[in-house]
């Protein structure tokens, strides 16, 4: 690869869910201080950059993600001044910060939507927002049948009488991308963090903030086409046509600033081709690849994604970057710890079947990061996924925090499972996330063998989920074929995955359930558990040089 080829083609990036990741002041929530204190672990762990999910000023109705004021850092994490020190410590480990934007709403508590509230119906202060009067007797009926994605419908009524829109929470109020004020405002925010030295965003929601402005109510979906579902010609309000144009304007912001600075869009598209329009030239550098995390543990069906992914990408000229977890998602050492995965319906919480196997999941997630790390492009790894955690599936309802389990009337537990505070070291709760005298303990409760899961406990180890991780990345960064680039898939058979990269490396993943006989090579560079006689166990995966 050429050096003058931009960083984030081929960038390992890790996402902090900074609620979980270090406690820095004992208060049981993560926070910037904390993050501060383990930059040498991500230095040493090798990735190139931090998503940092969202630290503004927040009531935090919904993780964060509810924000109130864009230039201020919430007191739970830190100050500006905090996050500042945080970037520039970062930048002389060689990583690379890269914060949560949340434009598709605020929080109720921002000044925009107090404002909205204080001047009442018809106010130029409501437009930036999306209000409407009612329908019906009274306009008692909501303005449409809009559903909110956590449950319940995404309009709620005022007691003056009009209603606001809110795909998420009632406390995350849409924002009217129509207004001009809007466009102003966000460009300025993408500013403020830029001039400060960050390198780039990753962008909340990007399919979101085009509505169709009749506000027509939702069809029903399109009927399926031989069993398989069929996409929207243009949705009334995910992933717009119009929507495009809001990010060509701020890649010129981006542009603006030295450097390569970077955006990832969090975009559900119903189609490689809708996604690859957001990082058309002039658009967006990158969106994650959503369907390589969807995809079930079948050969046929990772293929199909990473060819089409690929085929779409290069069209446009962009790089893939393939992510396996996240914060909204059940990690994948429980997804794939299920014997049969299915494929995984966006928009619909992933309800697993059937009790976990951990072992099972376990030796598929160290496979599945091999594979991964193989690919062309850019990849993300989820805190916790190098240290194999699965999903903490019995967290007791009193603790949940997800506002999905109230929305969902207590029928969907939501997405704390993920979000389990990390154990750094020891034997007992909180393993280091906070210090021994902390004042708190953690926001969700850790499970108590998570000891054996430990930064601590895997160091050194050589069979562990960190050890596999850190040695991949090691020889990912160092080999030439790895990160930006082609792969030519080898003959195998139908449930072996085999491709090779230019110069000399071939990867293998076995998800048959035979032992596969490894093809010709000169050595073994790294493989996801042990190889005898040359040959693959199921659910494993190899390096090879050739
Ligand atoms: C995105 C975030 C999710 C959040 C939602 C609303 O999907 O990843 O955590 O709840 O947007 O902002």
């Amino acid at each position: 690869m050429s050096s003058t080829t931009p960083w984030w083609r081929s960038a390992v990036i890790y996402q902090v869910y900074i609620r979980s990741f270090a406690d820095g002041d004992g208060d049981g929530v993560g926070d910037i201080a904390g993050l501060r204190s383990r930059l040498p672990y991500l230095k040493a762990l090798g990735v190139d950059a931090l998503w940092i999910n969202p630290w503004y000023k927040s009531p935090m109705a919904d993780g964060g993600y509810d924000v109130a004021d864009y230039r201020a850092i919430d007191p739970l994490f830190g100050t500006v001044a905090d996050a500042e020190q945080l970037i520039e410590e970062a930048h002389r480990h060689g990583i690379r910060i890269i914060p949560d934007i949340v434009p598709n709403h605020t929080s109720d508590q921002h000044a925009w939507f107090q404002a909205a509230l204080a001047a009442g119906p018809g106010s130029p202060e409501r437009d930036r927002y999306i209000f409407r009067p009612g329908r019906g007797p009274e306009g008692a009926e909501p303005p449409n049948n809009w559903v909110s994605c956590f449950g319940g419908p995404a309009w709620t009524r005022l007691p003056g009488g009009d209603w606001y829109l809110h795909l998420y929470a009632p406390e995350q109020p849409d924002l009217n991308w129509q207004h001009p004020d809007v466009h102003a405002e966000f460009e300025s925010i993408l500013r403020f963090w830029f001039s400060r030295g960050v390198d780039g965003f990753r962008i909340d929601v990007a399919h979101g903030l085009a509505k169709d402005p009749e506000l027509p109510d939702l069809a029903s979906q399109p009927a399926p086409v031989d069993g398989q579902p069929q996409p929207y010609v243009q949705h009334p309000h995910w992933d717009r046509d119009e929507v495009h144009a809001i990010y060509r304007t701020w890649r010129k912001v981006a542009d603006e600033f030295d450097g390569d600075r970077c955006f990832v869009a969090e975009a559900w598209a119903d189609t490689p081709e809708r996604l690859a329009a957001y990082v058309r030239p002039g658009g967006l550098h990158t969106a994650f690849n959503f369907d390589f995390l969807m995809a079930s543990w079948d050969a046929k069906d990772l293929r199909a994604v990473i060819d089409d992914s690929l085929a779409m990408l290069s069209d446009v000229g962009a790089p893939a970057t393939w992510v396996l977890s996240n914060h909204d998602v059940m990690r994948h050492t429980s997804r794939y710890a299920r014997k049969t995965v299915a494929r995984w319906v966006p928009n619909q919480r992933y309800q697993p079947q059937g009790t976990a196997d951990l072992d099972l999941g376990t030796r598929r997630a160290r496979a599945a990061a091999l594979l991964m790390l193989a690919l062309p492009g850019g990849a993300y790894i989820y805190q916790g996924d190098e240290l194999g955690l699965p999903e903490v599936e019995d967290l007791p309802e009193s603790v949940l925090q997800d506002p999905i389990w109230e929305r969902s009337g207590h029928t969907d537990k939501g997405r704390d499972g993920c979000r389990v505070p990390l154990p750094w070291s020891g034997q007992t709760a909180p393993f280091g996330f906070s210090q021994a005298d902390a004042s708190a303990e953690p926001w969700l409760p850790q499970p108590a063998n998570w000891s054996e899961r430990s930064v601590e406990a895997q160091t050194g180890d050589e069979t562990s989920m960190l050890e596999l991780y850190r040695t991949a990345l090691r020889l990912r960064r160092a080999h030439p074929a790895l990160g930006d680039g082609t792969m030519t898939w080898l003959d195998a058979p139908a449930d072996v995955l085999a491709f090779h990269r230019e110069p000399g490396f071939t990867c293998v993943v076995n998800l048959s359930n035979e032992a596969y006989q490894l093809p010709e090579h000169s050595t073994i560079s790294l493989a996801s558990g042990p190889i005898r006689d040359g040959l693959l166990e199921p659910d494993h995966a190899v390096w090879l040089k050739v």
